[in-house]
């Protein structure tokens, strides 16, 4: 249940029709939350312009204070009224990438005066990005203001690819429109291009080959030696599934099997019961079905996710970051 107008509402899942994106708008003018899907993951959005508005992000995810947001807009002429573009090589490497828009890209970018600081946690950077979804993009542009969102999960568990999912957070959500399972999956890359060098600060479906393709240089990732304060969310516990995933060899001897499920990408012909991300190993099957499957599999009643370790190593960058973070590793 969420306040609106000072009575008691039920929070709702809608099909969203051009009233119900209308009012979904309405209510985001107004300073209240409302999820949305986008390509990659379901978004729980709230005015940007708003500082009370998006301290409910914050509150209704338990969000460290300390974890900028996304912000979202619908066109590229947008851009401006959010973003600084002063400086020279930013705004040439912006250039280069902004093609990728809309898409499952964020850009850090310095940030303009108009977005508030509860936004960037204090930050001099915003990341920013344009979804690919009709929905979304419908939604933004009949706003007209940018739209911050996080994934629409629990801080810390796995984020929601599907209207349902975002039900976890319905107390404080007025609204969530549905849009059915998103494409991608997995969240976007996150590049930031304000260091000396392009970085990767969380891995996505765009991936380093095709940026550096595009940037004409060398693009880098964070890694132990980067310094990991580029990018607060790396320092949090992630994506992680109530169901402890760990490796076959590392199962405690007295666990029955039943209590054992197997998640991989092909079936495996181990005695535990089989979720399988894809047949015919297609990457973008086995991002669109990572997080479902890890939250079908909480629904159950397993106490131990197995992944194979050798098909665990042949993962590309952006599952294999996903999977070790929900391992901890
Ligand atoms: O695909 C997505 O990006 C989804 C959809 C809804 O757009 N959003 C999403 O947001 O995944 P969130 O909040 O779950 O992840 C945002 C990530 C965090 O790791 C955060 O630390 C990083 O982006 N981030 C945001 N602003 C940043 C900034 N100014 N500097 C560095 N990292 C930033
Ligand atoms: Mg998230």
């Amino acid at each position: 249940m969420c306040k609106r107008n000072g009575q008691q509402t039920q929070s709702s899942l809608v099909e969203a029709t051009k009233d119900n994106i209308l009012l979904a708008a309405k209510l985001l003018r107004n300073g209240e939350l409302v999820a949305f899907p986008t390509e990659t993951v379901y978004g729980l959005g709230a005015n940007a312009l708003l500082e009370d508005a998006v301290s409910k992000i914050f509150k209704a995810k338990k969000r460290p204070k300390t974890n900028p947001i996304i912000l979202h807009i619908g066109s590229f002429e947008q851009i401006t009224l959010v973003a600084d573009l002063e400086n020279l090589k930013i705004f040439n490497r912006l250039n280069k990438v902004k093609d990728l828009w809309p898409g499952p890209i964020s850009l850090i970018l310095p940030k303009s005066k108009r977005i508030p600081y509860s936004v960037t946690a204090g930050k001099e950077t915003l990341a920013i990005r344009i979804p690919d979804h009709p929905i979304a993009l419908s939604l933004l542009q009949i706003c007209n203001f940018p739209i911050a969102a996080p994934s629409a999960n629990k801080s810390g568990y796995v984020s929601p690819t599907s209207a349902e999912h975002v039900l976890d957070l319905a107390e404080s959500v007025s609204l969530i429109l549905n849009g059915n399972q998103c494409k991608v999956g997995i969240e976007s890359t996150v590049l930031d291009i304000t260091q000396s060098k392009p970085i990767i600060l969380r891995e996505g479906a765009i991936t380093k080959n095709i940026l550096e393709n595009i940037l004409n240089e060398e693009v880098q990732k964070v890694t132990n030696s980067v310094d990991k304060s580029l990018s607060p969310g790396l320092h949090l516990k992630h994506y992680t599934p109530k169901t402890k995933i760990i490796f076959e060899h590392n199962l405690p001897k007295t666990v029955l099997n039943s209590k054992v499920c197997f998640l991989g990408i092909r079936k495996n012909s181990n005695q535990y019961k089989s979720f399988v991300l894809s047949e015919n190993n297609a990457i973008d099957e086995i991002r669109r079905n990572l997080y479902s499957t890890l939250r079908k599999i909480d629904q159950l009643n397993f106490e131990y996710i197995v992944i194979d370790k050798q098909e665990f190593d042949s993962l590309e960058p952006a599952v294999l970051d996903r999977l070790s973070r929900a391992l901890n590793i």
